[in-house]
């Protein structure tokens, strides 16, 4: 991305006093922002994901270090909408605010997650009260309630919105979700695009999905891509989750999705990077959140301590990758780890309840690892 175009993207479309005015604030984030981001701002923003726990016991050491080391942040839970309107027409908007909050002050890109989703839905969002299935028109109507006011909250706030996320079923095509059934079919994605678009025009909006090296998933997209882009639906970007290990996925892989996405006019963002160094439980690599296997010692051998030859690997590991960003540098426009702490990753509890994981860059003292000296490294 340009300079000129990277601000205009922060920015959405800007007038050219907030230009002028972002400039400023430039200025300013880049004097308090010496770290990741810093190194990596001609490139690509470089961002994290906010815990609810960060926002809600306004853990203000995580947070000094994440404005330093990062210039974007996606809300990691509290915008679900179990979580932002866990009844229908109930809101609960204080984390959500604080979390927006935060991004404002420090100047930084905010990326809304997410405004569709099959998981965290609330209980009672595809019924009636009295427990019967709602219908199409029904859902519709919810739907667009539900993004029309979450957006206009934030409108002018929230620059990238993570639209729709997760509707693809790996390789077997759209997911058979209670989205898709009470829809009757996938209409209610492109319909989730086109209000996001009415709402606030220059929102960045983008597709989110895991296991997105996948080619059967590739493939699927890049059709439905096509169509998108022969119909008119506003889609501007494609999030591929990067749920990563230290074997997998096969790096060609990843680099093709990057640049099929790309060849159908579609902004790239890696949206939730993590390393997970944990042995793969029957060889499961899905990100699908209902997943629960039992736990044992033998699937969690590092309780005590990292051993240096897997940190070794894990650097290694987050060296290839960026190494590969930075090679699609002109088509990536963002690169957000899922989490900023290894205390607080997801990854200690999926697929099995209990580990003790070490997939991202600073470790449970918030200590930057050798990943992260490397990643800065690669960039002097
Ligand atoms: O808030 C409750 C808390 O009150 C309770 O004490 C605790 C006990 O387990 O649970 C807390 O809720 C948990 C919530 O995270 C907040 O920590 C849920 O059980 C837990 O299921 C939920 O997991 C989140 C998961 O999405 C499901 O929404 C993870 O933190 C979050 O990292 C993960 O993120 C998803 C992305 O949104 C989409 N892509 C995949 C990614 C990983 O699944």
């Amino acid at each position: 991305m340009t300079s000129i175009s990277r601000r205009q993207f922060l920015m959405g479309s800007a007038s050219l006093a907030a230009l002028a005015n972002l400039k400023a604030c430039a200025i300013h984030s880049a004097a308090e922002r010496t770290g990741l981001a810093s190194a990596y701002g001609d490139d690509f923003l470089v961002g994290t994901a906010i815990s609810n726990d960060t926002l809600a016991n306004d853990n203000q050491h995580l947070k000094t270090l994440i404005a330093r080391d990062f210039n974007a942040i996606t809300a990691e839970n509290c915008m679900k909408s179990a979580l932002v309107q866990p009844r229908q027409g109930q809101w609960d908007w204080g984390l959500a605010d604080r979390f927006v909050n935060f991004g404002t002050q420090h100047d930084m890109h905010i990326v809304g997650h997410a405004l569709v989703w099959h998981s965290q839905v609330p209980d009672d969002f595809f019924v009636h009260t009295d427990g019967s299935p709602i219908d199409r028109d029904e859902l519709i109507q919810r739907m667009e309630t539900h993004i029309r006011t979450l957006m206009g909250r934030y409108k002018g706030k929230i620059q990238t919105w993570d639209v729709v996320n997760e509707a693809i079923d790996e390789d077997k095509g759209w997911r058979k979700s209670a989205w898709f059934n009470t829809m009757g079919n996938a209409d209610y994605v492109e319909h989730a695009f086109r209000l996001a678009h009415e709402l606030d025009p220059s929102a960045h909006l983008i597709y989110n999905d895991y296991n997105m090296h996948n080619p059967g998933k590739r493939a699927f997209l890049v059709d439905v891509l096509k169509d998108y882009k022969r119909r008119g639906v506003p889609i501007h970007g494609v999030g591929l989750q990067s749920h990563v290990g230290l074997d997998y996925p096969d790096l060609q892989e990843f680099e093709a999705s990057i640049e099929a996405y790309a060849a159908q006019g579609m902004r790239i963002h890696c949206t939730e990077l993590e390393v997970d160094v944990l042995p793969v439980a029957w060889e499961f690599t899905g990100a699908e959140i209902s997943t629960d296997f039992e736990y044992s010692d033998q699937l969690n051998p590092y309780a005590d301590a990292l051993p240096t030859d897997i940190q070794e690997r894990l650097t290694e590991r987050y060296v290839q990758l960026f190494r590969l960003f930075l090679k699609h540098r002109d088509k990536i426009d963002r690169v957000t780890f899922w989490g900023t702490h290894d205390g607080e990753s997801w990854k200690n509890d999926f697929p099995v309840r209990g580990r003790t994981n070490y997939p991202l860059l600073f470790d449970r003292e918030l200590q930057p690892k050798p990943a992260y000296f490397a990643l800065m490294a690669l960039k002097r």
